[in-house]
């Protein structure tokens, strides 16, 4: 079999695995595909057919009715819902619990697992998520579990919310909640739970500067990955 190198990020949200994903992209001519954003347009799905998050049956039902498309983009993955941008809309607070909610059901999970190999058939790509290198791609080149206090991780998402929409007032505890809430449910469900793999390298971002954990992880891709020409 020939391909190119897969590169897996797994982790707790607001670890900083997009911001990694997309440097190591850019740096190393990867596709980048960020497999959340796929759980994330499902929920949305869920939400415009009032479907009940839970009800593994019914949403097993809307799957086989749904078309998700992720397009790498210098600064992300755009994303096509049944052929329609839902890019920024999955990115609020209702579809990114309900993305972790959608996600617990085995279905949809192997859904979605058959979606992400069939995208990274070919390799050369860096994938980010949960599960990437534990079900997903157990194969991959490198595999990065890349992690951070509840803290830490609240504190970047505060400061990535605010940034987003500074005319929005946000609420640390809310934010806060939110994510103890997805971290509790990600880690803790009976299908793919969130956790390392057995030879994943496992690098704590709580004190470390976005450079440092680049510098650290580029360390394992570059003798992968032929360095791409970057303006
Ligand atoms: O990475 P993210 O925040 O966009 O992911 C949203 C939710 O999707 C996350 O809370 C759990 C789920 N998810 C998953 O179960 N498996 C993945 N590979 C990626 C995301």
């Amino acid at each position: 079999m020939s391909r190119g190198p897969i590169i897996a990020i797994d982790g707790p949200a607001g670890a900083g695995k997009s911001t990694v994903a997309r440097h190591l992209a850019q740096r190393f001519g990867l596709l980048n595909l960020e497999s959340g954003a796929m759980y994330r347009a499902f929920a949305l799905k869920a939400i415009l057919n009032d479907q009940d998050f839970d009800d593994s049956a019914a949403l097993e039902h809307l799957a086989r009715d749904t078309t998700i498309w992720l397009e790498p983009a210098r600064t992300g993955n755009r994303v096509s819902l049944d052929g329609t941008d839902v890019t920024e809309r999955i990115r609020d607070s209702d579809v990114t619990q309900g993305a972790s909610r959608v996600s617990v059901h085995p279905a949809i999970r192997a859904w979605m697992v058959d979606l992400q190999r069939a995208m990274g058939s070919r390799g050369s790509l860096v994938m980010e998520g949960r599960d990437i290198g534990t079900v997903v791609f157990p194969d991959a080149d490198v595999k990065v579990f890349l992690d951070a206090s509840p803290e830490a991780r609240s504190q970047r998402r505060y400061e990535q919310a605010a940034a987003a929409t500074p005319a929005v007032a946000f609420d640390h505890e809310a934010v806060s909640r939110e994510l103890r809430e997805r971290d509790e449910r990600d880690r803790n469900r009976p299908s793919s739970p969130l956790r390392p793999a057995a030879d994943a390298i496992v690098i704590d971002s709580t004190a470390m500067s976005l450079d440092e954990v680049l510098s650290r992880i580029e360390e394992l891709v570059r003798p992968l990955c032929a360095e791409a020409q970057v303006p």
